[in-house]
């Protein structure tokens, strides 16, 4: 049997990244930079390397900020089309939107991603678990430590999805859906239209208890949802160092400077750190594993580990941020500390010595 692939893909990208506040303020989720350039770009490229010739992007928070970037997607060697739902009609509301962008053969395979994944997995050894089981659909599954922020997806001896149990308090299996989907074309348009329908509660679950064959792929290669400061940080610096790898990022190593930030000669840039365009590091400064987007400043002396600091924002001199996320715009004093968790919002002010949280020892 040859190399099975797919045409076309739909990009769920519609969400307000919540979680992600205030980052995805200005930035919708999957445009925030991750090693230097959107997020949504790994994907894209991902998906042109295993023959996706035509992406639809199912948009709905700020959908000119994705417009603006990738156009009609000439730059990235495939065609990008948008699909934008005024209001938002949830996972499966928006596959079945975009769905009328798809070419008309029913039985095609359509690969249907979540826009806020890093995942290493063989596209094409999913497919072809698609191909063999003539499914409706097949997920992308792995196995994580604790399932219940996730969907949880059991699957019996042959392969087959037995339940989907979304955010279970209860889950029955460590196996979750890892937001990758081969559909065929036609169950695409089972999904009713112009409703708001969730793929995970309503979609899923229903082909399933109406008899439908839902195969699994199970892979666990190199797997995260951004959805969170942390992992967001580590998916990010996991691309710059090379732990993943993307065509997107040319040369893996320790850190990403953009080739106009400006870095004193002795700070220190480590960890997988990404610095962004305009940004300015200042003389003895330390940034590991972190994120500075497009004109952020760190002044001399300070410390920057795990956080990311947001558009234009200022950290001042000897302030320590840890696992801390500072907003577009934000301005923070000399001599802070902002640790685990902590969210400075856009915009926001803060004087000097005005903030310490130290962490427990
Ligand atoms: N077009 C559109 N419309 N897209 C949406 C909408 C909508 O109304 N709501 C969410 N999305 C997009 C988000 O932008 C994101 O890319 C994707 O759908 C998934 O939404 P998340 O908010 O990130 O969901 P999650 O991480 O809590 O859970 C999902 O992903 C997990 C794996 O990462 C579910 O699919 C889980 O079952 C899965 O385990
Ligand atoms: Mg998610």
């Amino acid at each position: 049997m040859g190399q099975v692939t797919a045409a076309e893909a739909i990009l769920l990208v519609g969400g307000q990244g919540s979680r992600l506040r205030p980052l995805t303020v200005n930035i919708p989720k999957p445009m925030l930079p991750c090693a230097g350039v959107p997020l949504l770009a790994h994907q894209i490229v991902r998906l042109r390397e295993v023959g996706v010739r035509h992406v639809i992007l199912a948009t709905s928070y700020r959908p000119e900020v994705f417009t603006e970037y990738f156009g009609d997607g000439t730059a990235l060697g495939l065609a990008l089309e948008y699909m934008t739902e005024t209001e938002p009609l949830g996972t499966g509301g928006g596959i079945r939107n975009a769905g009328a962008l798809l070419g008309p053969d029913p039985e095609a395979p359509v690969l249907v991603l979540n826009g806020d994944v890093l995942s290493g997995h063989d596209i094409g050894a999913q497919l072809a678990v698609h191909a063999a089981a003539c499914a409706e659909v097949t997920l992308h599954l792995v196995r994580v430590p604790d399932p219940r922020a996730f969907g949880c997806v059991p699957t019996n001896a042959e392969g087959r999805v037995t339940a989907f149990l979304e955010k279970s308090p209860e889950p029955v299996s460590d196996q979750i859906n890892a937001g990758c989907y081969v559909f065929r074309r036609g169950t695409i348009d089972t999904i009713p239209d112009g409703d708001v329908v969730s793929v995970e509660r309503d979609t899923f679950p229903g082909l399933l208890s109406g008899g439908s064959v839902v195969a699994g792929y199970v892979e666990c290669s190199y797997w995260l949802d951004l959805g969170t400061p942390a992992a967001f940080v580590q998916g990010s610096a996991d691309l710059v160092r090379g732990v993943l790898r993307s065509v997107a990022v040319e040369r893996p190593g320790a850190a990403l400077v953009a080739p106009d930030a400006t870095v004193a000669v002795d700070a220190v840039i480590d960890g997988g750190s990404a610095i962004g365009p305009g940004a300015v590091v200042g003389a003895g400064a330390q940034v590991s594993g972190s994120v500075l987007l497009a004109g952020a400043q760190v002044a001399a002396g300070a410390v920057v580990r795990d956080s990311v600091v947001g558009l234009g924002a200022y950290v001042g001199e000897r302030t320590a941020l840890s696992g801390a996320v500072v907003g577009d715009a934000a301005r923070i004093g000399a001599d802070n500390e902002l640790i685990a968790g902590a969210r400075v919002w856009t915009d926001a002010v803060i004087g000097d010595h005005a903030v310490r949280f130290s962490a427990p020892s």
